[in-house]
């Protein structure tokens, strides 16, 4: 086949031109060394989850390698939406890919706030609501594990939006597909899935946490396999637009994803350790389309044959 597959891919209302997003948290404002990052080359952009608020973040180590992934406590530390709006975005935008803002809060107040300062501003295709924060009204579990708390927070964003609304949704319950399900009633139009994994490590000699808060947000190729079953199931319950995330490094992590029926993928630890990871994942599969003498990336999205 002589012309190169078709990469633009629907998610919902919006068309991408590639499968290949970076996700919430790992590619800083986007905007940091871009020849680098090939940040032009990209699907889409999700930013860091931004509150009304500056955040700091969760004090020192935020950050613990383990074998096959990574722990984070960063504690949502980012420059707050107004200022990311004023200061941040107009330099993002320069790089002409499609931006999805990540929005979080503590209560649905906050992400209705988030939401109106972010409202009609040029660039930004869509909002991720960060459904996986805890809700310190709820005593801080995660709005995504009382379904009905996370559905009110999409339908109060969804009124003051002017975008479509993807809702990022936490692995850390029993079914996520049901999850997802009520937020797609709510008023989302597509699904990420997932956030990160909770998890934990401790010092045999210390007794103590390597995170100061004891757990942390498990990421990288560990999570890939219950990443994976976890979109199927979002896809297979929800019949919503699905975006996977969790562990992709390589084309054929994310071919996987595509296959069981996510419309797009997010990158996300591996840019720390390989900056232009994404990039080099689209031109993966770009050629594992040619070899397969395939016209485009829509011919294999949701090929997936589960067994009888
Ligand atoms: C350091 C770090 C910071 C993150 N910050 C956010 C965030 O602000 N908002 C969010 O929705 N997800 C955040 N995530 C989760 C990622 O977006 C992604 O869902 C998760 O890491 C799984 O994908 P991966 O294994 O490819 O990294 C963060 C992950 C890491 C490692």
């Amino acid at each position: 086949m002589s012309e190169r597959p078709d990469l633009s891919v629907k998610v919902g209302s919006l068309t991408f031109p590639t499968p290949i997003l970076v996700a919430s948290g790992t590619f800083g404002y986007g905007t940091e060394s871009p020849e680098l990052t090939g940040a032009r080359e990209l699907g889409g952009i999700v930013t860091k989850t931004l509150t009304i608020e500056p955040r700091r973040g969760n004090a020192p180590i935020r950050l613990h390698e383990t074998p096959a992934g990574l722990l984070n406590s960063i504690g949502l530390q980012n420059v707050g939406v107004q200022r990311f709006r004023d200061e941040k975005l107009p330099k993002l935008r320069e790089l002409g890919v499609p931006i999805v803002a990540s929005i979080g809060g503590k209560a649905p107040e906050d992400f209705v706030q988030a939401a109106e300062h972010l409202r009609d501003v040029p660039g930004i295709a869509a909002l991720e609501i960060n459904v996986s924060c805890p809700n310190v009204k709820e005593g801080g579990i995660e709005f995504c594990q009382r379904p009905d708390s996370a559905a009110a927070v999409i339908r109060a964003v969804r009124d003051v939006a002017t975008v479509p609304l993807w809702a990022k949704l936490s692995p850390n319950v029993s079914h996520i597909g049901e999850v997802g399900r009520v937020c797609r009633d709510a008023g989302a139009e597509a699904l990420t899935a997932v956030n990160t994994f909770v998890g934990m490590s401790v010092d045999p000699r210390t007794r103590q946490p390597h995170l100061p808060g004891g757990t942390g947000g498990l990421s990288g190729p560990a999570i890939r396999p219950l990443a994976l079953a976890k979109v199927w199931e979002t896809v297979r319950v929800t019949g919503a637009p699905v975006v996977g995330c969790g562990g992709i490094a390589t084309a054929e992590d994310a071919l996987q994803f595509l296959v069981v029926g996510a419309r797009a993928v997010q990158v996300g630890t591996v840019s720390f350790r390989i900056p232009d990871a994404a990039r080099r994942i689209r031109q993966g599969i770009e050629e594992f389309l040619s070899r397969e003498g395939l016209p485009g990336i829509e011919s294999l999205i949701g090929t997936y044959q589960p067994p009888q």
